[in-house]
């Protein structure tokens, strides 16, 4: 049987020399692919108690929203700057290729609600530090961090530690 790993698609030197970029576009293009994706990050977060999923424009919303749908829970959007049309927080955060910035609606997260963030990747940690400093700004309670992949060489975890984070594929690398 295959594995999630066997799935995903390596292309060196992209976008820069010396990166190994991790594709996924050919986990989601898989139907197959697709159902391990989402059915093996739900199964690592069966024992958490959480109120909504919460992820973040554009790769967070493609597992995201599959897993608070399965579960029955609120999907709430983290999206780049400008695009949200109602009240706003946002925060400056720096990539592993630049700056940028992330909002969500003030409405979208009620205090003491507890909250799962849902990614594609933790590379550096800098998209998933935000959306936790974000989520935590409305009251809301970060009760863990789920992503399809973990860069390891980045040190993402240690960037969030003391956050539970749980990833269905590692690599070693960066
Ligand atoms: C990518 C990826 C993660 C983030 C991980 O998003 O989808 O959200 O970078 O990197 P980090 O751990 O170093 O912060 P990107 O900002 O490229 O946008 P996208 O999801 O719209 O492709
Ligand atoms: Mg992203």
């Amino acid at each position: 049987m295959k594995e999630l790993k066997d799935y995903v698609r390596t292309i060196p030197n992209f976008p820069e020399e010396g990166i190994m970029f991790r594709d996924i576009t050919t986990v989601m293009q898989d139907p197959d692919g697709l159902k391990l994706a989402i059915d093996t990050m739900q199964d690592l977060v069966k024992d958490l108690d959480f109120d909504v999923v919460v992820g973040a424009e554009s790769r967070g919303f493609i597992f995201g929203t599959p897993i608070a749908y399965n579960l029955h829970k609120p999907f709430v959007l983290i999206r780049k700057k400008g695009k949200l049309p109602a009240e706003t927080v946002s925060i400056d955060y720096d990539l592993e290729y630049g700056k940028a910035t992330l909002e969500m609606h003030k409405d979208s997260i009620k205090p003491g609600q507890k909250v799962l963030i849902v990614d594609d990747l933790i590379a550096t940690g800098g998209t998933t530090e935000a959306m936790i400093k974000l989520v935590e700004s409305l009251g809301g309670e970060v009760a863990g961090v789920l992503v399809m992949m973990e860069l390891a060489g980045l040190n993402g975890r240690a960037k969030i530690a003391g956050y539970r984070l749980d990833s269905a594929v590692t690599y070693e690398g960066k």
